[in-house]
């Protein structure tokens, strides 16, 4: 029987966690010490694809644009920065507390603070009304008493406004530009949770857009940026059905944006946001007192901010999640080729044939100057298929006693199963076209 991909969601947080341990792509951090809530460890598969995912923001985010430049700041900052910001004060989320054990939950995370009221059943009223409780992870410089507290960045944004006057002073860009980076963030979440979704270390990658103080000109470039960013997800295969906008409710809405929206995705625990989208106004660049000048007028105003962030870590999980499809007895990942870890899998139809081995590390080796490449000559030709469906490779070469004498192989394609026999002297151009698709 088919199942079909949209009605797989229960239990496919299960799937998708076994899976992404099985095949290497998440492991538990610091596992063989019993983990370490809210951190995880990305395994051979998934830093390939948490690259390919970074790769491709860069490229569709910078690389594409004629007015947006990166920059790669620090990870720990001088403590002003957040004071000025305003994340000392207002960087919270609302917490309850159980009377009976003292546990703590996010006001908002329905589904763990019912689980924990079964385990005290008989008891009434055993929570706290609730306090908000700061987010920023602490951490101790110097090597003399009493060393100097600092901050592990709560959010990677903070870079781009402090060195908004360098980029400006060192570069060519004019209002209206943008600064990207992508790079770690750390949070105290109180429930870290559905394995990458909420963690204490993640990635994020961002954009802040500056633009002229204007209500008009902002909400415009709010709304394509919006837009912008949907289709960036959907290009990448992500179902366009499990995508909407949410916009923030205003006592909702994070201390620095005037106003914001999330872009959510349909996960198997509820629309969840993928990527804010935030109209910051001047609220930052006028903390950090900077300004810009506009060389030809003379004009000097502080820029209005448009700001785009997602999730490394998240994005990953939900194309895991949309691309996770049981068909009949198998099981595959139907990742674009673009995000998938390896683009090509090679084989020897028989590892102990001296003949066939060479042939197809020959052949191994050639690929593997254009493309991500992995090799497998363990079990069978079904256990070999059967691996590289999980990991999402989207083609295996297979190198046979007929390679031998017409120097062809046969591809297999991972979304239909599909086979065709290739020359091994077209196989770059074949795989190159199929790539651009
Ligand atoms: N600079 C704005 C900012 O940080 P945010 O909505 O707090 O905004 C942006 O975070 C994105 O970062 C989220 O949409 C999500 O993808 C990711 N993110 C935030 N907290 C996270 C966490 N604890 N674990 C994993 N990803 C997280």
């Amino acid at each position: 029987m088919d199942i079909d991909k949209q009605n797989v969601s229960l239990g496919v947080m299960e799937k998708i966690t076994s899976l992404a341990k099985r095949r290497g792509f998440i492991f538990q951090g610091s596992e063989i010490y019993g983990g370490y809530q809210g951190f995880w460890d990305y395994g051979p598969a998934g830093v390939e694809m948490k690259n390919n995912i970074k790769k491709e923001w860069w490229k569709y985010m910078v690389s594409e644009q004629e007015n947006v430049v990166g920059i790669d700041a620090a990870i720990i900052m001088n403590p002003k920065v957040w004071e000025k910001s305003g994340h000392l004060k207002a960087f919270t989320d609302p917490l309850v507390e159980c009377k009976v054990c003292n546990k703590r939950f996010r006001e908002d995370s329905e589904d763990s603070i019912s689980e924990h009221e079964k385990t005290h059943k008989d008891e009434k009223d055993i929570w706290t009304k609730a306090k908000t409780f700061n987010l920023m992870t602490e951490v101790l410089l110097g090597t003399t008493e009493p060393k100097e507290k600092s901050y592990l960045r709560g959010e990677i944004t903070q870079g781009a406004f402090v060195n908004f006057k360098n980029v400006v002073d060192s570069n060519r860009v004019k209002i209206p530009f943008g600064i990207a980076q992508i790079g770690k963030a750390f949070r105290n979440e109180i429930t870290p949770g559905n394995l990458t979704f909420r963690s204490r270390e993640f990635e994020q990658m961002e954009l802040e857009y500056f633009v002229k103080p204007s209500d008009g000109e902002s909400k415009e470039t709010f709304e394509y940026f919006k837009e912008m960013r949907k289709k960036w997800y959907e290009s990448l295969g992500i179902d366009p059905k499990k995508l909407r906008f949410h916009d923030h409710e205003p006592d909702k809405i994070a201390h620095y944006a005037r106003y914001a929206t999330d872009l959510e995705y349909e996960a198997p625990f509820g629309w969840s946001e993928f990527e804010g989208i935030h109209h910051r106004g001047d609220y930052d660049l006028k903390n950090h007192g900077l300004t810009y000048k506009d060389n030809l007028t003379g004009e000097e105003f502080t820029p209005w901010v448009i700001e785009t962030s997602g999730g490394v870590d998240r994005a990953m999980l939900f194309f895991l999640i949309d691309a996770y499809t049981e068909d009949g007895e198998r099981v595959y990942l139907k990742l674009n080729p673009r995000i998938s870890p390896y683009k090509v899998a090679v084989f020897p139809l028989l590892a102990n044939k001296p003949e066939l081995l060479s042939k197809a590390r020959d052949v191994y080796k050639d690929l593997k100057a254009n493309f991500n490449v992995v090799w497998d000559d363990r079990g069978n030709i079904g256990k070999r298929y059967f691996a590289q469906d999980e990991i999402g490779t989207p083609w295996c070469v297979t190198v046979d006693f007929e390679s031998l004498d017409d120097n062809t192989v046969t591809v297999r394609d991972r979304d239909t199963a599909s086979q065709e026999r290739i020359a091994i002297d077209n196989l770059s151009e074949y795989f190159q076209n199929r790539l651009r698709k």
